[in-house]
């Protein structure tokens, strides 16, 4: 920020003091790229309005020169169990911290995104907000915290903070040119993005479990071919999907509403007239059930055991994790007007896929590796939206709406040498195959070691055969199994990494990456227990020794995750 306000006050007619005071800082928290999204569209909108903006990364902001701020917006995510965005774990410490100036003369607001199907929805943002609060800075307008479609939401209130800062900002500024250029958003390089994506060819979809898994995971590609899109090893695919129609004939029978009835849905933030099964279809959430809905529904319905169940903030969000919602209109019956039930759900929003191919090795194509979200309600299989969508009812050869979500949280070294460890149990392990074709093509001489692990050897070993060719090729230095359910008691990959500890902390010991890929709950939360306790007995280091030796590493980037 120093140079940027420098300057400024080189051009500015008026002191230098006065022009620092006319920069509004925004600052975004961000973990896969929405929170910057968010921000950089803020950006451009108070650009519009003549306001000079500092717009950053909270990874590369001082947050000692908050007492030199006077506006500040901060668009913050959070991760799943209320933690911040990797970026953001320094600056949230700080602030919170005992170190933290008081702010009187600041005036902020807080976007908070979030998942309100987690507990600590949120939590980042209402972590940033209540301390800046707490450290005498006023808020210009109160926080907003968006669910997983927050596209109006936020839109909404970045206009109103432009408009009551915009004559503030302004009318002190004049004179004074906007000297701050908005850093180039990534992926400019194409025209597809989140809200104008890409229709590519659907090339092949090959289930890669064995008949007898108790999973169906899936190898897809789909073709890039035209659109300019690009991506790195560890970026995302973001994917849209239709609701099945059968889904939601099933669920427009249960409401006695009639398909054809007339409803005005949003769409991009304009007002469309569409029929109830269109809008079912292609604009709304019916697959995944928001705790709000359940209190809706109760609510309305009345009916008790539901009206228990949302009583209780937890067992809503349980209820509603494994819920469809159709489920929850069957098991509580009501009446509603077409318009009120469309305006109670929410809107589609498309899903993050880990890219489990390199550009290096397949070109225009992009591969993932979706596991196909299946379960039983009552005498139904309910499945997933989107990983339905790909492994039922697309068809090869059809279209599929795609943008590409970049991810410099989780980056192979720049160095070819230098080596890297791979968790990825399960579907984990799709941004490894990544990672390993690009270490190939690039002929990086760094040591890999891959910890994979699922249910068993003979059903769910995904992308075995390739395995076996990085081993025998030297690609692959090391790979450790752990299959959980081929003897009696469970193994799982961080039980392997403790079987090797004495190895894996040579390697973190020689400049080693570590990186998790996959489930966040439980999965990578015991691979990260496991990692201290390894850091800790090798390095004989007490707890808060090995805490800062991760932090190090997190901090010089050979700690990544990608976790959900
Ligand atoms: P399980 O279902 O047999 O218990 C990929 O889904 C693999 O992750 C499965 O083998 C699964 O084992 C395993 N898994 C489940 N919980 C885990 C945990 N806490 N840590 C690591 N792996 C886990």
């Amino acid at each position: 920020a120093k140079s940027e306000q420098g300057q400024n006050a080189q051009l500015a007619p008026a002191s230098a003091a006065v022009a620092v005071a006319k920069t509004l800082t925004i600052l975004y928290a961000s973990q896969t790229g929405n929170a910057k999204g968010v921000a950089s569209q803020l950006a451009e909108v108070a650009k519009a309005a003549g306001i000079t903006v500092n717009l950053k990364n909270v990874a590369d902001y001082k947050a000692k020169s908050l007492k030199s701020e006077t506006h500040l917006l901060i668009v913050a995510s959070t991760n799943g169990e209320g933690e911040p965005p990797d970026d953001a774990i320094e600056f949230h410490e700080f602030l919170l911290g005992k170190k933290a100036p008081k702010l009187p003369e600041l005036r902020y607001s807080v976007l908070a995104l979030g998942d309100s199907s987690y507990e600590f929805f949120c939590q980042t943002g209402k972590d940033f907000d209540e301390r800046l609060k707490a450290l005498g800075a006023q808020q210009v307008a109160p926080r907003v915290d968006c669910d997983v479609d927050y596209d109006e939401q936020s839109q909404e209130w970045s206009l109103t903070i432009v408009e009551s800062l915009k004559d503030e900002l302004t009318q002190a500024a004049e004179g004074l040119a906007p000297v701050i250029d908005l850093p180039v958003t990534a992926g400019a390089a194409s025209q597809y993005t989140k809200q104008n994506p890409f229709a590519a060819e659907f090339l092949l979809s090959q289930k890669i479990t064995g008949r007898d898994s108790a999973k169906d995971v899936r190898h897809i590609e789909i073709d890039l071919d035209g659109s300019g899109l690009t991506y790195q090893a560890g970026d995302a695919l973001g994917v849209w999907f239709e609701n099945d129609a059968q889904l939601v004939d099933e669920l427009i029978a249960a409401l006695s509403l009639n398909g054809d009835d007339k409803v005005t849905v949003k769409v991009a933030s304009e007002s469309q007239e569409l029929t109830l099964k269109q809008a079912l279809v292609e604009q709304l959430e019916i697959t995944q059930t928001a705790p709000a809905f359940i209190e809706y529904w109760a609510n309305l319905s009345q009916d008790k055991a539901l009206l228990a169940v949302a009583e209780d903030k937890n067992s809503a969000r349980e209820y509603a994790a494994n819920h469809q919602i159709v489920d929850v209109v069957k098991a509580a019956p009501a009446k509603l007007s077409a318009q009120a039930f469309v305006d109670s759900l929410r809107k589609l929003t498309p899903r993050l896929y880990s890219i489990a191919s390199s550009q290096a090795e397949v070109e225009e194509e992009v591969h993932l590796t979706v596991g196909v979200v299946q379960y039983q309600q009552d005498d139904n299989t309910r499945t997933g939206g989107a990983s339905g969508f790909l492994s039922h009812r697309l068809e090869e050869g059809q279209k599929v709406r795609v943008f590409v979500e970049h991810n410099d949280n989780f980056r192979l070294p720049e160095n070819g040498d230098t080596p890297v460890i791979m968790v990825g149990p399960g579907t984990g392990v799709a941004p490894f195959r990544a990672f390993m074709q690009q270490r190939d093509a690039q002929e990086a001489q760094g040591d890999n070691w891959l910890f994979f692990g699922d249910q068993t050897f003979t059903q769910d070993f995904l992308y075995q055969v390739e395995w076996q060719g990085y081993l025998k090729s030297g690609l692959l230095t090391r790979i450790d199994l752990a299959f959980s359910r081929d003897q009696a008691e469970k193994i799982y990959v961080q039980d392997r990494l403790r079987e090797h500890a004495a190895e894996v902390f040579a390697w973190l010991e020689r400049g080693a990456h570590f990186y998790i890929c996959g489930d966040m709950s439980r999965m990578a939360k015991d691979v990260e227990a496991a990692l201290l306790d390894i850091i800790a007995e090798q390095g004989q280091l007490d707890e808060s020794q090995a805490q800062d030796y991760l932090k190090d590493l997190r901090n010089a980037k050979r700690y990544q995750k990608d976790v959900y």
